[in-house]
């Protein structure tokens, strides 16, 4: 065949634990980054488990059981900006499915998956993530799936051997079934704030979304090292699927939180963009994930994307004397490009200085 070629950024694409019983320099942090929460140092504290049975319920028929919804979101939403839910409708069956596609992809040779490498200027294809850390490399691996035309096609012009025991089939329902929830979800989110939707329609209505596959693999040395860095999401909303064994960590009042994972259960968290849209009533919560020594760690993020090309700007209702519009306006499409190039404050960039 064809001689890879193996130069530029990605031919770093791999991972702390192929090298011995020591980390490879390039994933060592200096040690004032480093994580000092474990993967499993679990405490009381922890983000709030939220059955989600009701969320399409009409108001009229079973109007409790929605308004009890709306009020426990809410609620998580302003004191931690993120929330595990339970009893939505993918099943566990599903789940499975997607993790033994993502264990299949990332353990193909290095040369495999090199075959299907990010371009430059495009957003899919493998890498590993893009939150800068001086040179520090974080120690995973992902592959990102575009929204441009239809999932189905884009993957397999990705890689015509996906088929292998229906990947794209599995995939698009996978797909079809996060981006449904996302949207419910979102409207769950907005009616907590009991303002006006009709403000919020444009930047959700026939919206799409990104699907982006993470793979940590088990680090020799973790306290070292980390998975991926401290940051905030830049989109409206995100919904992650993991598998059983931990690792992903959120901020809450300054103190780092390790998130359990529950078989079943998909973890919610608020981005930039449903920060500025109000008015930072819900915070987009920054975010990492830590390595450990014997396990491999998978994810699947979806993210739940604003109409693109429109400015960002706070709902009216949510600005006042007290509460003046924090925000310069920007749109998605400015916003994505400069987040690839930032680390932890893009959002920093567009306060309003009046
Ligand atoms: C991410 O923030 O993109 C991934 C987080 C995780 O793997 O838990
Ligand atoms: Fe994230």
């Amino acid at each position: 065949g064809a001689a890879l070629k193996l130069t530029g950024p990605w031919s770093l694409v791999n991972n702390c634990s192929s090298k011995g019983s020591t980390v490879s320099e390039k994933f060592v942090l200096p040690e004032h980054q480093r994580p000092t929460l474990k993967h499993d140092e679990y405490t009381d504290l922890e983000i709030p488990v939220i059955d989600v049975a009701a969320i399409n319920n009409s108001l009229e028929g079973d109007a409790t059981a929605k308004e009890a919804l709306v009020a426990q979101v809410r609620e998580a939403c302003l004191n931690w900006g993120c929330f595990q839910i339970v009893n939505h409708d993918i099943s566990e069956e599903l789940l499975s499915r997607i993790q033994y596609h993502v264990n299949r992809f990332f353990n193909l040779p290095f040369a495999e998956k090199m075959k299907v490498v990010k371009q430059d200027g495009s957003v899919a294809g493998y890498g590993h993530a893009t939150v800068k850390n001086g040179d520090v490399r974080p120690s995973s691996e992902r592959f990102f799936f575009a929204n441009d035309g239809s999932v189905a096609e884009n993957a397999q012009k990705l890689w015509s051997n996906w088929d292998e025991n229906d990947f794209i089939g599995s995939y698009s329902e996978y797909y079809e079934k996060v981006h449904q929830l996302s949207g419910s979800l979102i409207r769950i989110i907005v009616q907590g704030l009991e303002v006006d939707p009709v403000h919020f329609e444009k930047y959700w209505k026939n919206t799409s979304g990104l699907l982006l596959w993470n793979f940590y693999p088990a680090c020799p040395e973790p306290q070292k090292a980390i998975g991926i860095n401290a940051h905030t999401d830049f989109n409206l909303l995100t919904v992650l699927h993991e598998n059983n064994v931990g690792g992903l960590q959120i901020e809450k009042d300054g103190e780092w939180v390790a998130v359990r994972p529950r078989p079943g259960a998909l973890a919610v968290n608020i981005g930039d963009t449903l920060q500025v849209l109000t008015n930072a009533k819900y915070r987009s919560v920054p975010h990492r994930a830590v390595v450990n020594e014997t396990q491999t760690r998978i994810s699947v993020a979806y993210f739940h994307v604003p109409v693109q090309g429109i400015d960002i700007v706070p709902h009216p209702e949510l600005v006042d004397e007290h509460n003046p519009n924090k925000y310069e306006p920007f749109t998605i499409d400015t916003y994505t490009k400069i987040k690839q190039a930032q680390t932890l404050n893009t959002l920093e960039l567009f306060l309003r200085t009046d």
